[in-house]
């Protein structure tokens, strides 16, 4: 056998294990797009965990309850169900930054964690991405990634994203937006965003996605080789 089927074959074994993915980094730095290539490549279903964060979020907005409502927090995320999130309505810029309040109340972090860690132990694996996944949620993961982007990029992309959807922003309120999203994220006191200390740190300032989703690959690859002594 070449050594090319031999690696094929090697790979294909590497598969047949667990296989989990983290990746945590800021809001708008690309960690969503390239946990959707990643998972579809490898064939591992993928779960955006700032989504349940949005849907409880969602909820208190819709019962007209402050973010601060620990109860109500609590009470939501109970119900949150991972299978049914309505990815379209909890989309809303809003949602995001009201989610990003309530993200820092512990008790509701823990209902979520454990949810998201259930979808993580899953026979094949899973892709997860947020702020706390290497670091919390699953610090066992095979292969970690912090993906980051200067907060100029990143307003940058969310502007050209609006624009694609026939929206309309400000580039200063965007980037001032996110500078606030960030300090949050970053300065809460439980689980805050910074990345595991064996996290691969990939920074998108200057990168494609189709280039972010090739240093990914790669090291997704060398870990699955490694495993196999291949
Ligand atoms: O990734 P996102 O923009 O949809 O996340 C919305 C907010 O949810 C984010 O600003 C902070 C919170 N979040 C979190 O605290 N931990 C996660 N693992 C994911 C999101």
């Amino acid at each position: 056998m070449d050594v090319a089927n031999t690696f094929i074959l090697g790979l294909k074994r590497a598969m047949s294990e667990q296989l989990v993915i983290s990746i945590d980094g800021p809001a708008a730095s690309g960690k969503g797009t390239l946990a959707r290539r990643l998972a579809d490549y490898y064939h591992l279903p993928h779960l955006d965990t700032g989504l349940s964060y949005r849907a409880v979020a969602y909820a208190l907005i819709a019962r007209g309850a402050p973010l601060d409502d620990v109860e109500k927090a609590i009470e939501a995320a109970r119900s949150v169900d991972l299978a049914n999130l309505d990815k379209h309505a909890l989309s809303a810029h809003h949602v995001g930054e009201a989610a990003s309040r309530v993200a820092v109340i512990p008790e509701l972090r823990r209902i979520l964690v454990e949810k998201q860690r259930e979808f993580a132990g899953r026979p094949a694996g899973a892709v997860l991405d947020g702020r706390d996944i290497g670091t919390v949620v699953c610090p066992d993961a095979d292969v970690k990634l912090y993906v980051t982007a200067s907060a100029e990029v990143r307003a940058a992309r969310r502007l050209r994203d609006i624009e694609s959807r026939g929206g309309t922003a400000e580039f200063d309120e965007i980037l001032s937006d996110i500078r606030k999203r960030d300090e949050r994220d970053t300065g809460r006191s439980d689980s805050p965003l910074r990345p595991a200390v064996d996290a691969h740190l990939l920074d998108t300032s200057k990168m494609s996605i189709e280039a972010a989703f090739q240093a990914a690959r790669k090291l997704v690859d060398e870990t699955l080789a490694k495993r196999n002594d291949i």
